[in-house]
């Protein structure tokens, strides 16, 4: 698999991303998250339900407030916000995908609270559109990793927070699963010299399409350049006080609903799905025989996967 530099907010994205003309950000969460199957979108909501939760309970949101939710996606957190606070809560949503904020719109006319929410389309790090000092609260789940400058959105948090002011997010973090993959790129490495092992070579290229398999890339990919602690890092530089954070690492069975949902879907955004890799970078003696080990384990329900999300709390000094 060749990994091609992209213009969206990193240098590491796969092909299928370069060719498609869909905004990947709007592809990704309304179809191939859950690969459009509604078994499986009810266990990806259910999932990410509970980070939003986690995110709200520590947001400290009351009536009147005003909420900025930074890359808004579908409203996961925004509508929650609101149907949590009540109608006089106001919610900024932000996002730099036109397409997610229209169907956000959509859906807050259909539940009868556009009136509560504004929609900006922007980048995390340039909230421009929003004034200095005029939201209580910034959320935010699952953008800072795609975010290139996260110092910088940081900084408009605090910027845009009014004095007590409060931000509550949920990152996750990648770097094991990348650290993972440069593990197969050496191991792959080593036994080229001594006959290569062709399932290892498989899970690599596999994996290598979805995460970043060298320290260099890892480097230069948002997703995996940074940890929990260097999120608390850029909260303090940029003048945070009462800083929280909570790592949470959950080692839990891997749940999908079928193997044809499993191949059809993504584990993020800038990743391709599982079918695309296999039609486009396997040949059908390859996929046959990847095939036969992965999907009995898959079905079995034989795997796991480490879930690790940081949490951030702080606020901006009065
Ligand atoms: C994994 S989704 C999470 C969406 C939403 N926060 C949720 O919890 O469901 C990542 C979102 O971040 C947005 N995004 C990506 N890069 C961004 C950036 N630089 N600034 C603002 N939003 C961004 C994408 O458009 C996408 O909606």
């Amino acid at each position: 698999m060749r990994l091609q530099a992209c213009g969206v907010t990193s240098k590491w994205v796969p092909s299928e991303h370069k060719t498609s003309k869909l905004d990947p950000w709007y592809k990704w969460l309304i179809h191939s998250r859950h690969a459009g199957d509604p078994v499986e979108r009810r266990l990806v909501l259910d999932e990410t339900e509970h980070y939003a939760d986690k995110v709200l309970a520590t947001a400290q949101l009351v009536p009147g407030m005003t909420l900025a939710d930074i890359g808004s996606g579908e409203g996961l957190i925004a509508f929650k916000a609101i149907g949590n606070t009540g109608p006089s809560l106001q919610v900024i949503l932000t996002e730099i995908s036109a397409s997610l904020l229209a169907h956000a719109r959509q859906f807050a006319i259909k539940k009868g609270v556009s009136n509560q929410c504004i929609f900006l389309e922007c980048n995390a790090e340039n909230l421009h559109g929003i004034p200095d000092a005029s939201v209580d609260v910034v959320t935010t789940r699952a953008v800072l990793a795609y975010v290139a400058d996260k110092k910088a959105a940081l900084r408009e948090f605090h910027r845009i927070l009014k004095p007590g002011g409060r931000i509550s997010l949920a990152e996750p973090i990648m770097m094991d699963e990348a650290r993972a993959t440069c593990g197969l790129k050496a191991a792959v490495d080593a036994e080229d010299l001594n006959g290569a092992d062709p399932l290892l070579d498989l899970m690599h290229r596999w994996k290598a399409a979805q995460f970043p398999d060298t320290v260099s890339k890892m480097a230069s990919c948002p997703m995996t350049n940074f940890s929990e602690r260097d999120l608390v890092r850029f909260a303090q530089d940029n003048g945070f006080a009462d800083i929280h954070m909570e790592l949470h690492i959950d080692v839990r069975p891997f749940q999908v609903s079928s193997w044809e949902v499993f191949i059809a879907s993504a584990p993020h955004p800038l990743a391709p799905t599982l079918e695309f890799i296999l039609s486009n970078h396997f040949t059908s003696t390859e996929r046959n025989q990847f095939e036969k080990v992965l999907r009995p384990l898959i079905e079995a329900g034989g795997l796991s996967v480490d879930d690790r999300v940081a949490y951030l709390t702080a606020t901006r000094k009065s």
